[in-house]
C-alpha cells in the first residue's frame, strides 16, 4: 500500500484593515521609528477592530486556504486552531470557527496553545490525524487578537506585535508532502516571556492579564534554539543546508530570522520575511508568511519548505515539508 502523506493543498491568511505605524506608536509610548526598525525591523502592525475577535480572523484565513485548496467547507474533517488569544474560556476558538464557517458534518475541532509555537504544533498534530487515516482534509489555522493582551504602556513590548490570521488545508496524498515534524518544550523558562494569571488562577485580576517578557535572555534563546531546531531537522533526513529551498520562520524579529539564516548559511532571498508590515502575529505568523511566499509565486510546487518557530513556554518547533 501507498504510504499516506499529508500534503498542503491551499493556503490563506488575513490582516484587519487598521495599521498602527511606529509613527503612531511615538504618540503613545516614548519611542522611535528609528529605534523600532533598528532593533526589530518592524514598521507596521494590523489590529483588530473592537467588533472583530480571534475567529473571525481567522475565518477570512480558512475560507481561503479552503477555496485555494478547491474543497468545500464540508469537506474539511478536522479543525485545528493554534491560538494564545481565543475568544472564550470555552468553547473553543475551533468550534466557534467550525460554526462560522457552517461545517455541518460533526467534524472534530479543538484549539492548540503553544503561543508562536502553536501552529508548528497543530501542523504535526494534524499530519498524525491524516498519516493515521483519522482524517483526510484538515484546516490548520494559526490566529490572533494580541493586541489585547498588549500593555501599551509598555514600550518594552508593545512595539513588536499585532494582529492576524494564517491557515492552511493539509490533505492526504500519495505525493511527499509534511516530511517530519519535530516538537519541544522547556517549561522551565516560563517566567521570561508570559501573560500571569488566568481563569484557573483564583488571584488573578482578569482584565489585566498582560505580555510581560524579558526581550534580551527571549533574544539569545531563540537565536540558539532556532539554529539547532534546523540541524536536528537536516539530520533526520541526512539533509544538507543547501537542500532547503524556502525558510519559513516565525516573524518575531528581523534580527533573529537574519541569525538564524546566518547560522543556516541560507541566502537571505530565500528567507520569507513578513515581520516589517506585521510584527509578531505569534501563532499567525508562520502561516501568514507561508501563504505570502505562495500567493505571491516564490515558493513553487516540489519545493522543500523549512517551517520553524519559538515561542513562550518556551515551545519551539519545526516542520520540513515538500509543498
Ligand atoms: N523604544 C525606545 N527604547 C526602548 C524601547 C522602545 N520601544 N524598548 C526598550 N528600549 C530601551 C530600553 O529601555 C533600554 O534602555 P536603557 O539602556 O536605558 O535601559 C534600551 O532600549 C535597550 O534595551 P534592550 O532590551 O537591551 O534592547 P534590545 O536590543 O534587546 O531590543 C527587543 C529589545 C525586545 C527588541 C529584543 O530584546 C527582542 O527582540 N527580543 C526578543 C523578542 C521576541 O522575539 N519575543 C517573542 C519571541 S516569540
Amino acid at each position: 500500500m501507498a504510504k499516506i502523506y499529508s500534503k498542503i493543498t491551499g493556503t490563506g491568511g488575513y490582516l484587519p484593515t487598521k495599521k498602527l505605524s511606529n509613527y503612531d506608536l511615538e504618540k503613545i509610548v516614548e519611542t522611535s521609528h528609528q529605534w523600532i526598525v533598528d532593533r526589530t525591523g518592524i514598521r507596521n502592525r494590523h489590529i483588530a477592530e473592537d467588533n472583530q475577535s480571534t475567529s473571525d480572523l481567522g475565518l477570512y484565513a480558512s475560507e481561503e486556504a479552503i477555496k485555494n485548496a478547491g474543497l468545500k467547507n464540508n469537506d474539511i474533517d478536522l479543525i485545528i486552531v493554534a491560538t494564545t488569544t481565543p475568544d472564550q474560556v470555552f468553547p473553543s476558538t475551533a468550534c466557534l470557527l467550525q460554526q462560522k464557517l457552517k461545517i455541518n458534518n460533526n467534524c472534530p475541532a479543538f484549539d492548540v496553545q503553544a503561543v508562536c509555537s502553536g501552529f508548528v504544533y497543530a501542523l504535526s498534530v494534524a499530519d498524525s490525524f491524516i498519516k493515521t487515516k483519522s482524517a483526510k482534509n484538515a484546516l490548520v489555522v494559526g490566529a490572533e487578537t494580541l493586541s489585547r493582551i498588549v500593555n501599551w504602556h509598555d514600550r518594552t513590548t508593545c512595539v513588536l506585535f499585532g494582529d492576524g490570521a494564517g491557515a492552511v488545508v493539509l490533505s492526504a496524498s500519495e505525493k511527499p508532502g509534511i516530511l517530519s515534524t519535530h516538537l519541544h518544550a522547556n517549561g522551565s523558562y516560563a517566567e521570561l516571556l508570559q501573560v500571569q494569571g488566568g481563569i484557573g488562577n483564583k488571584d488573578s485580576d482578569n482584565n489585566h492579564q498582560f505580555i510581560e517578557m524579558k526581550g534580551n535572555e527571549v533574544f539569545k534563546m531563540a537565536v540558539n534554539t532556532l539554529g539547532k531546531i534546523a540541524d536536528e531537522t537536516l539530520k533526520k533526513h541526512n539533509m544538507q543546508k543547501e537542500d532547503i529551498d524556502w525558510l519559513v520562520p516565525h516573524q518575531a524579529n528581523l534580527r533573529i530570522i537574519n541569525a538564524t539564516a546566518k547560522k543556516l548559511r541560507l541566502d537571505p532571498e530565500k528567507v520569507i520575511i513578513t515581520v516589517q508590515e506585521q510584527g509578531n502575529t505569534s501563532s499567525a505568523s508562520v502561516p501568514l508568511a507561508l501563504h505570502t511566499g505562495v500567493s505571491d509565486g516564490r515558493i513553487k510546487e516540489g519545493e522543500t519548505i523549512l517551517l520553524e518557530a519559538f515561542g513562550g513556554g518556551f515551545t519551539w518547533g519545526s516542520a520540513l515539508l515538500k509543498l
